[in-house]
């Protein structure tokens, strides 16, 4: 017999470290542009320092803010100070430990459009006396999206940036979401950028990718014979991914006026969780096989043919969460009073593919609903209508996996058992795996592994060009069903509720629900020391 330390120990010995393999990160200089920007403040610069505490930042490195306001740097590294300590996930951290990490930081003072501020961020990238630092380059483009093509152009024509391959250094460009609003846009966009600089040199950002949850979904299916051999359409009815948010738009309704929740959130992240869970395995781990696979995927989606009869869109009126009274989104600021804007979609999917063939993908998201809550639940087939489905009928409900994504990040097996006793009684139980208690609370902000891929030039979790394409592909024919067509009362949702009844009927139809977003152990409790009854 093992005792427990053995089983470690074995666990340990087990444990297959697949970064071996990952490049050195090199020094470099990370150029940000939208240094004055709340991404900056909030997840960037806490991301890049806490990457330097765990001593995985190149040494030397060296960062450097560009931004229109006037201001040293000195001013700039307290600016950065301040809002780490109000927003960072890490509390009291050392002074010393911040000093260290902020003497790299410099401040670049000029416009985004003017030609001459490069010549200036070139002179200070050239200044320095270590050579890769003049030399390997991450630009960071945290600005408007109006401004990327200007921000590469200009760099090409001070020789910061070119897209002739360089054998000792390097030069790559993060480009933050979202990546134009429609298929024109995204492609002109891409065009204007590699003008000057090589898809390979691009890393479009979504954050979804750099979840530990999110990337979790390729290890767990594709590390596991019992999962992967039931992923299919033989065992698997429908798929149900749900991204739900508490918070209203609050300060951002002149970004999200413009966005939607289609634009802000289905053709991004859900289409990527949903490629994700559904793609083909990939030949090999580079990030060019999973990035072919995730395109073949989208590419699979059948076309939505008549929009209304597959997609929902919801806007939410007042309502009360948590006790809390909340605003219509037609009453957030800048946000046009009689907006039609969409605060919630829910759609239904085909995949036309050999593996799923006939298997609805329901994707919902909104903001102002009941619970913040990210996960995936594959519901499988139900037994055959004997023994006990032919006594129990729909009341023996069907095995699931729900892939939570956060918060409580976890994976559970959903399964009926035989409930004590001297009656034969038969519920649905669950095996709970939590990211938390097997692994401890370590959860690292999706910037900072991202940031970390970037720099060491591994593109496996950036969207490539062809993917940002199929993506909006996909989400274009809904705009434009929606555009010009004014929300109807029937399309209104309370705050605080799961969206319009018509997200209901679209699962209705095909006799299906949407489950709620799985309790929260301990959150929610029948009062008998259990969580909340199942879903
Ligand atoms: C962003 C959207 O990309 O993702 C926001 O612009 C949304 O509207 C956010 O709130 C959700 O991200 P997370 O990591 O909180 O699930």
């Amino acid at each position: 017999m093992l005792n427990a330390e053995h089983a470690e120990q074995l666990d340990e010995l087990l444990t297959c470290r697949l970064d071996l393999g990952r490049r050195a990160v090199e020094p470099c200089s990370i150029v940000i542009f939208g240094a004055s920007g709340d991404l900056t403040a909030r997840k960037l610069i806490p991301a890049l320092f806490h990457l330097f505490c765990e001593k995985q930042l190149p040494t030397p490195f060296r960062i450097i803010g560009f931004a229109r306001r006037e201001k040293d740097d000195e001013l700039f590294r307290t600016e950065l100070h301040e809002a780490f300590k109000k927003y960072s996930r890490t509390k009291n951290v050392e002074d010393s430990a911040w000093e260290a990490f902020a003497k790299n930081v410099f401040y670049c003072q000029g416009d985004i459009s003017d030609p001459a501020a490069y010549g200036k961020l070139r002179d200070l990238l050239k200044s320095s006396n270590h050579e890769a630092l003049r030399n390997n380059f991450l630009f960071y483009l945290a600005t408007l999206p109006s401004q990327f093509a200007e921000i590469v152009e200009n760099l090409h024509n001070v020789n910061l940036l070119s897209k002739e391959e360089q054998k000792h250094h390097w030069q790559r460009v993060v480009v933050e979401k979202p990546f134009g609003h429609d298929l024109a846009s995204a492609q002109q966009l891409n065009n204007e950028l590699t003008k000057y600089a090589h898809e390979k040199q691009i890393y479009r950002i979504d954050h979804y990718l750099g979840k530990e949850t999110v990337q979790n979904i390729l290890m767990f299916r594709f590390s596991n014979a019992i999962f992967e051999e039931l992923w299919t359409r033989r065992s698997v009815e429908q798929v149900q991914i749900t991204v739900s948010e508490k918070l209203g738009v609050g300060s951002r309704g002149g970004y999200y006026e413009e966005a939607g929740a289609l634009r802000d959130m289905v053709q991004n992240h859900l289409l990527q969780v949903l490629a994700l869970i559904a793609m083909e395995p990939p030949v090999s781990l580079e990030a060019e096989s999973i990035r072919d696979e995730k395109v073949k995927l989208l590419k699979s989606i059948r076309p939505l043919g008549n929009i209304a009869d597959n997609v929902v869109r919801g806007q939410y009126t007042g309502g009360e969460i948590d006790g809390q009274k909340r605003i219509a989104y037609r009453e957030e600021g800048r946000v046009n009073p009689q907006s039609s804007t969409e605060t919630f979609v829910a759609a239904r999917l085909h995949i036309d593919n050999w593996r799923w063939s006939g298997v609805p993908f329901y994707l919902r998201t909104g903001k102002s609903l009941p619970v913040s809550a990210s996960e995936v639940r594959i519901q499988f087939k139900p037994t055959p209508n004997v023994l006990f489905a032919a006594q129990c009928g729909t009341k023996l409900d069907a095995n699931a996996i729900t892939l939570r994504l956060q918060p409580h990040e976890g994976i559970f097996l959903r399964f009926n058992g035989k409930v004590p006793g001297t009656s034969t009684q038969l519920r649905p139980v669950r095996m709970h795996f939590d990211y938390g208690v097997e692994f401890g609370a370590y959860t690292p902000e999706a910037y900072e592994r991202l940031l970390l891929e970037a720099i060491s030039g591994d593109a496996t979790l950036f969207i490539r060009r062809d993917e940002v394409e199929a993506a909006w592909s996909i989400v274009d024919p809904i705009r434009q069903a929606w555009d010009g067509l004014p929300l109807t009362e029937r399309e209104l949702y309370s705050a605080g509720t799961w969206g319009p009844a018509a997200s209901d009927d679209l699962l209705a139809q095909h006799k299906h629900a949407w489950r709620k977003p799985h309790p929260i152990p301990g959150e929610i409790s029948d009062g008998k020391g259990r969580d909340a009854k199942f879903e």
